[in-house]
């Protein structure tokens, strides 16, 4: 489906980084593997390698730098406004790193989708790579999940797992699990664009069925 496509799902992508799971996006548009418009991508800091990303596709950038905001929910109104201003069918949190207000929640409830890179509800917050080492996992991974109220909080949609493996470091490890990443999140937003999956009473739903609380789970069959 190409960028211009008047039936496609309009995305809008918000990042602080490099944007890796941007461009696994990016490629599903261009491989025609997605049927979704990039609408436009949003980051909350500037010179960073997604918004290259994003202007060598093609797609408009904006950047919203928190520091200009006196505050947190002054911040979550002006970017709610930008976001709008798109009239997306989906937002996509690729690497945001910012903790979200309620009220922006509550705003994109069920439309809003996010990745965290544990298998929640193990390891949510900062460093989940070291930490899942330090715990002597032996499994390890990748969730995308809808984003709700609580922080890496609401209900899971796909899990990819890796091994942990001896002598592992958080970096290794972070490579492995960044690969199924750039799998699961391409995957997820072509449920949603393709009508697949939705958010019903706070769980999540994957053509017609209920998921369980982990999500639909990959077991990658990579080291
Ligand atoms: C990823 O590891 C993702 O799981 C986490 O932030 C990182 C973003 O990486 N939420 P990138 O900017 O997509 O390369």
């Amino acid at each position: 489906m190409t960028v211009n496509d008047a039936h496609a799902l309009r995305v809008v992508v918000l990042i602080s980084g490099s944007g890796s799971n941007l461009q696994a996006l990016i490629d599903g548009v261009a491989t025609d593997d997605l049927p979704i418009e990039i609408a436009a991508v949003i980051s909350n800091r500037p010179d960073v390698l997604g918004l290259s990303r994003a202007a060598n596709a093609g797609i408009p950038t904006r950047v919203l730098d928190h520091k200009g905001f006196a505050s947190r929910e002054a911040f979550d109104q002006e970017l709610m406004r930008t976001i709008d201003s798109y009239t997306p069918g989906l937002i996509v949190l690729a690497g945001f790193m910012r903790i979200l207000t309620p009220e922006f929640t509550q705003h994109y409830l069920g439309r809003m989708l996010n990745i965290h890179p544990s298998l929640l509800p193990k390891f949510q917050g900062l460093h989940t790579h070291q930490r899942a080492i330090d715990a002597g996992e032996t499994r390890h991974g990748v969730t995308v999940h809808f984003v709700t109220a609580e922080l890496d909080g609401g209900p899971a949609i796909v899990q990819a797992i890796v091994p942990v493996i001896k002598n592992d470091d958080a970096t290794l490890l972070a490579k492995r699990v960044q690969r199924q990443e750039h799998v699961i999140y391409p995957l997820a937003v072509k449920w949603f664009a393709q009508g697949d999956l939705r958010m019903l009473d706070g769980k999540a739903e994957l053509k017609g069925e209920l998921l369980p609380a982990c999500g639909y789970q990959i077991e990658a069959n990579e080291p």
